[in-house]
């Protein structure tokens, strides 16, 4: 069998179970196959397949068709321009989720003083968005999630992409290690806190979980795949931020003094968050931003 017919044979597999991009999907699985990629497999269509490439090749496709995502499959998700380690332990990052990046990248371009910002990442996951913007701000991030598995992942994330000195990952449940952070800070500062915080400005992303239950029941395929911890948050979807609105509203006193809260929602969501956020904090500066499709991604509060 040759690279040709490796990718005919795959191609036809897939396209009858249905997949959206079979030829796409067989090349990147034979381009892993062969570690090589994409552009060089064109360039070698008559080179013949050894047996045990054909054999892992055919597997690869088999558990394809099955609909298990391309990701998990080979491992790895380009995001921002970086190449991400995924596992079943950690959602995939989307391209959505870019949206959240240019958000928060905005508002760092418009800090004064960007020595003294912190950037909390809240359900890390792969580390994607902690790394990211630890690798184009420079600044220091605190990265929450509370599932370890998911943790080992954006640990080894952080070290391939040289950010592990700048990144904390920390277990816990949404704001509580930040808290823990500041309490830290303010215990062992002889001064007025204000005075000697490090932090002027805290920008706070967090892609939590947000689909409701009716989401979850018809999810695709591929999407089964990925951790419910990861998906579901409650009836509404909106579970996780409403939590994490209420800890934000509770120890608002004990955060820098400027503060960003930039949330990635589904885009039926939108309006009943910006609801959530304008009940806790009745003054907050709000916007929205629409992600690639042309729908609200992000909600961005001053708060
Ligand atoms: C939608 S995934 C986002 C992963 C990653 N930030 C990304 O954008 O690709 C949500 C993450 O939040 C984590 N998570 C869920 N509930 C949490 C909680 N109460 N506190 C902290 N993390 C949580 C999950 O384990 C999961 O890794």
């Amino acid at each position: 069998m040759t690279i040709l017919d490796a990718l005919r044979w795959a191609n036809n597999q897939l396209k009858k179970t249905g997949l959206d991009s079979p030829m796409l999907d067989a090349e990147v699985l034979l381009a892993h196959t062969l570690q090589t990629t994409r552009a060089k497999l064109f360039a070698r269509f008559n080179d013949p397949l050894k047996p045990h490439e054909q054999e892992k090749f055919l597997l690869l496709t088999e558990r394809r068709a099955q609909r298990e995502p391309v990701a998990y499959l080979t491992g790895r998700k380009p995001f921002y321009g970086r190449d991400f380690t995924v596992n079943p332990f950690v959602l995939i990052p989307r391209p959505e989720t870019e949206t959240l990046i240019e958000a928060a990248l905005d508002v760092f371009a418009t800090t004064d003083d960007k020595e003294r910002v912190l950037i909390a990442d809240i359900g890390t996951g792969s580390g994607a968005v902690a790394v990211t913007l630890a690798k184009e701000t420079g600044a220091p991030v605190i990265a929450v999630d509370t599932s370890e598995r998911a943790l080992a992942v954006a640990r080894a994330n952080a070290q391939v992409h040289n950010a592990a000195d700048l990144i904390d990952f920390q277990s816990g449940d949404l704001l509580d290690p930040l808290f823990a952070l500041f309490n830290t800070l303010r215990r062992t500062s002889p001064k007025p806190v204000s005075s000697v915080y490090p932090f002027k400005h805290l920008i706070l992303c967090a892609n939590l979980p947000y689909l409701s239950t009716a989401q979850m029941e018809t999810l695709l395929a591929d999407v089964t795949y990925e951790p419910k911890e990861a998906l579901h948050a409650g009836s509404d979807g909106l579970e996780a931020y409403f939590r994490l609105i209420r800890q934000l509203k509770k120890g608002r006193a004990e955060l820098p003094r400027r503060l960003t809260l930039l949330i990635e929602i589904d885009p039926s969501q939108s309006s009943r968050a910006v609801q959530l956020i304008a009940h806790e904090f009745p003054s907050a500066d709000m916007e929205t931003k629409k992600g690639l499709q042309g729908a609200v991604r992000v909600v961005c509060a001053e708060v």
